[in-house]
């Protein structure tokens, strides 16, 4: 079963330990990683135009759940690891569309940029 694709951002903000100290930035990628990979994608982008929500995470749904309707989710300000476990369960669970966005999680949630 095809899983959902997670947009890590890494750029001037996301990722930086000039910005974010104290955070293990690599450390966030590779516990998403080991978590997640191979049923589910991992990739990195440059920055998404969220800066003021770093660190910023996009959970893409799983291509069914994308043709049934879901969309991809913005979650912004994830700097701590409970709240990445978070992520992580919630991703394993199916993700958009196909199992309820924890009320924890929701509270991570941002608008995406309007282009
Ligand atoms: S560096 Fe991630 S939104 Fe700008």
């Amino acid at each position: 079963m095809p899983g959902c694709t997670l947009t890590v951002c890494r750029d001037c903000c996301c990722g930086s330990l000039r910005k974010h100290p104290g955070v293990d930035h690599d450390g966030q990628l590779d516990n998403l990683r080991a978590a997640l990979e191979p049923a589910h994608r991992i990739r990195t982008s440059l920055c998404l135009d969220a800066c003021s929500q770093s660190n910023v995470i996009v959970v893409h749904p799983a291509p069914p759940a994308r043709r049934a309707g879901a969309r991809p989710v913005w979650f912004g300000l994830m700097l701590d690891d409970a709240v990445v476990d978070d992520l992580v369960a919630w991703v394993v669970a199916g993700g958009p569309g196909r199992h309820p966005l924890p009320a924890v999680l929701e509270l991570s949630v941002i608008q995406p940029p309007t282009a």
